[in-house]
């Protein structure tokens, strides 16, 4: 969607005016606010909700009211004060943080957008929220919220775990983040993507951005953000040949390179008629019985097994290009077996 000056003017008077009637503005962070607090806070709420953190981040400020008590602090004192809001990096970046800005800015919290973002655990946005929302400095956000309602106003297609994606939704924060009121319009695109525009229970009819919101006009806000697609798994075909003499069963010993390293497996062929040409060298005469084909899943790709048993009376002189061994039924020798070829031994 191209997104006009005027368009851009709509919206964020939209959001802002909203704000005033519905926004939260008497949080524990919000009342006697600086960037210490807000960032306490902003890291919190990362992943946990607003009403969770509320009496951690209380306890917290009790506890370390500054970022010299913090930086002085141990480790497992931080720790025991996060105790139940998981994450447990947050809190130990946060103290990393708290470490520098003592020694290396006097306790001050930078007001400089990229000493704060080279900060451990201090990306982009949080970096944007903490300054917008504490000092009222012009930076646009992108976290969860900020997506979902972009994404759906716009019905931007894609994954935004995507690069191009992200980008995209970048430009239309930063183009949408106005000169005046950055503080409000900034908490309030938080606030709306935590409550009517959250990602199962959205509420479109008392949305300030209802009229224009692409998702809303065609009935699909379900279907926004889109989901991290799923990953196409590679699907591959073999014909195993379990060649049995009366309570043995051939297997060879697969190359300690590629699958099944080292295991013993039964006889592998990429097709059927790979197979036969296979047999029709060994000279073998045969009836083949087919069971059923069951599928093998590998991280990277699934591959359907068509078992072939083929019953002779007397072991034949088999060529094989791996080393071979008559795996007994009774005795069950004592070999490593690959998954599928124990599964099928089973049957037996
Ligand atoms: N999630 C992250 N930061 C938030 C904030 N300031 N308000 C509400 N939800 C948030």
């Amino acid at each position: 969607m191209e997104l006009t000056s005027t368009k851009s003017k709509w919206f964020s008077s939209q959001v802002v005016d909203w704000y005033a009637l519905h926004g939260r503005k008497t949080l524990p962070w919000q009342i006697n606010k600086s960037p210490y607090k807000v960032w306490v806070s902003e890291i919190m709420l990362q992943q946990t909700q607003v009403i969770t953190v509320i009496p951690y981040f209380e306890r917290f400020m009790a506890r370390f009211p500054d970022v010299a008590s913090l930086a002085n602090a141990t480790e497992d004192e931080v720790l025991h004060l996060w105790t139940g809001l998981g994450y447990y990096a947050r809190a130990r970046n946060l103290q990393k943080s708290a470490k520098i800005i003592h020694e290396q800015y006097k306790g001050q919290f930078p007001t400089d957008i990229d000493e704060v973002i080279a900060l451990p655990g201090i990306g982009k946005s949080t970096a944007g929220a903490i300054l917008s929302l504490s000092l009222q400095q012009h930076h646009a956000i992108l976290d969860g919220n900020v997506k979902r309602v972009l994404a759906r106003f716009f019905m931007l297609d894609g994954w935004y775990g995507n690069k191009a994606v992200e980008q995209r939704l970048w430009q239309y924060s930063e183009k949408l983040t106005p000169k005046n009121n950055v503080t409000e319009f900034n908490q309030a695109m938080m606030d709306l993507g935590s409550s009517l525009c959250s990602r199962a229970k959205f509420d479109c009819e008392p949305c300030p951005l209802n009229s224009k919101c692409l998702a809303l006009k065609n009935d699909v806000v379900k279907q926004y953000p889109n989901p991290r697609p799923k990953k196409v798994v590679p699907k591959r075909h073999c014909h195993m040949l379990i060649l049995k003499v009366k309570d043995q069963l051939l297997l060879e010993k697969r190359p300690s390179e590629g699958i099944w390293g080292g295991l013993h497996a039964f006889l592998q062929f990429d097709d059927e008629s790979m197979l036969q040409t296979y047999l029709a060298q060994q000279g073998i005469k045969y009836e083949a019985k087919y069971l059923d084909s069951f599928v093998h899943i590998f991280t990277h790709f699934k591959l359907t097994i068509n078992p072939v048993v083929i019953e002779l009376n007397a072991h034949p002189d088999v060529i094989n290009d791996n080393q071979i061994i008559w795996y007994d039924l009774k005795s069950k020798s004592e070999v490593g077996l690959a998954a599928p070829t124990k599964k099928l031994i089973e049957l037996f």
